[in-house]
């Protein structure tokens, strides 16, 4: 397939650039598309032919849901039924933004959008170009990140390219993703509201709305095969680099001296090893290759960098990737998940 790929100024849009990859969305195409988390891979999803061609695309199994955007809250009313109040304040509270509500849908969703579940995720992004994309087709657009399955979310269009170039009709690209993990999933179906995957809108702002609100346990659990995961895309190991990834956890002074022992032990066995590292510590490392995710006082940094920097590992052919851990409050709770996951788990506690 060829691949258009044009670029879009988020501050002063192409109109016809983005009518043109709307009318491919119309017609059943696939549109690659910045959000402010990750890129996105979209399609109508009221068209299960369509829709289709995504999971294909990406080489996603058929049991793992899609997102559905939207640009208007009252699109809401035709997607689901039985929308319970507090599901609205958390909507108008943060949308449009990184948050997805999962609600029970209506019967105009297909199956193979929601991968046959009651229940279908919805989300409002705020990126212009996202918005404004949505808003021309004309249709709600389901999308997955815009990644091969497995692999960390793009957050800029070359990733994207990376990925998709020759699997899409069109790609739009924009300026890189502001949040740098996926949204945060909701689901209202339940009571008290529970969090399905942690992002960009945290356990604690979610809290202001309603004080119940937790964490679904096996967020923070290493995916057990005899346990069903809510979200279905839980259970599949995500987000990962080619190269394994371990995570250090504990006092920062400790974390440095075990990496830098780890370190040592993998260059014995003349093994290339790259280490996650912070502005604060990236130079109490001399041996391997160091990058920093940014400053741990700006944890939206930190997300915002942690694909990218996971990928470049990837650029570099790294045998291994050590990484340091962070605080598991606010957006850290993304961070950690999204890192633990790429790690399978394997993290070192000192
Ligand atoms: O930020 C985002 O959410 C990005 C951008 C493109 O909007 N999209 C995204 O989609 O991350 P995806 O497909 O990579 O992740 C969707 C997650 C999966 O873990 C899926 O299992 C869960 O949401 N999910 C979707 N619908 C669900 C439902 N009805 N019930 C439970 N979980 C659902
Ligand atoms: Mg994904």
């Amino acid at each position: 397939m060829n691949t258009k790929i044009e670029m879009v100024d988020e501050k002063n849009l192409n109109e016809d650039t983005i009518e043109e990859a709307a009318k491919i969305i119309r017609e059943g195409g696939l549109v690659a598309f910045p959000t402010e988390t990750v890129y996105g891979l979209g399609a109508n999803a009221l068209d299960p032919g369509a829709v289709k061609k995504i999971f294909q695309a990406k080489g996603r199994p058929q049991d793992n849901p899609l997102i559905v955007h939207i640009w208007d809250i009252k699109q809401i009313e035709t997607l689901a039924h039985d929308v319970p109040d507090i599901a609205y304040k958390f909507m108008e509270r943060f949308w449009p933004g990184p948050m997805t509500v999962i609600l029970p849908k209506s019967s105009i969703i297909p199956d193979i959008t929601s991968a046959s579940l009651p229940s279908v995720g919805i989300r409002m992004p705020s990126n212009v170009i996202a918005r404004e994309l949505i808003k021309k087709s004309g249709v709600p657009i389901a999308a997955p990140s815009a990644n091969i399955s497995g692999r960390p979310s793009p957050t800029d269009v070359e990733r994207c390219i990376e990925d998709l170039d020759g699997k899409v009709d069109f790609i739009l690209g924009g300026e890189m993703c502001q949040v740098g993990v996926e949204s945060t999933v909701i689901d209202c179906t339940v009571t008290p509201t529970c969090v399905l995957r942690p992002g960009g809108i945290t356990l604690e702002m979610l809290r202001e709305i309603d004080g119940e609100v937790y964490i679904d346990p096996a967020v923070m659990k290493k995916p057990d095969k005899n346990i069903k995961p809510k979200a279905p895309g839980m259970k599949y190991r995500h987000y990962a680099p080619k190269a394994p990834v371990k995570i250090v956890c504990g006092d920062l002074k400790k974390t440095i001296e075990k990496i830098n022992e780890m370190v040592q032990n993998y260059i014995d066995e003349n093994k290339l090893v790259g280490i996650i590292a912070t502005d604060e510590t990236k130079n109490f490392y001399n041996k391997g290759l160091v990058m920093s995710l940014g400053s741990r006082n700006n944890m939206p940094s930190i997300s915002k960098n942690l694909f990218e920097t996971l990928r470049s590992f990837d650029d570099k052919n790294v045998d291994i990737i050590l990484s340091e851990a962070f605080e598991e409050k606010g957006i850290g709770v993304a961070i950690m998940n999204r890192l633990s996951k790429s790690a399978g788990f394997d993290i070192t506690r000192v």
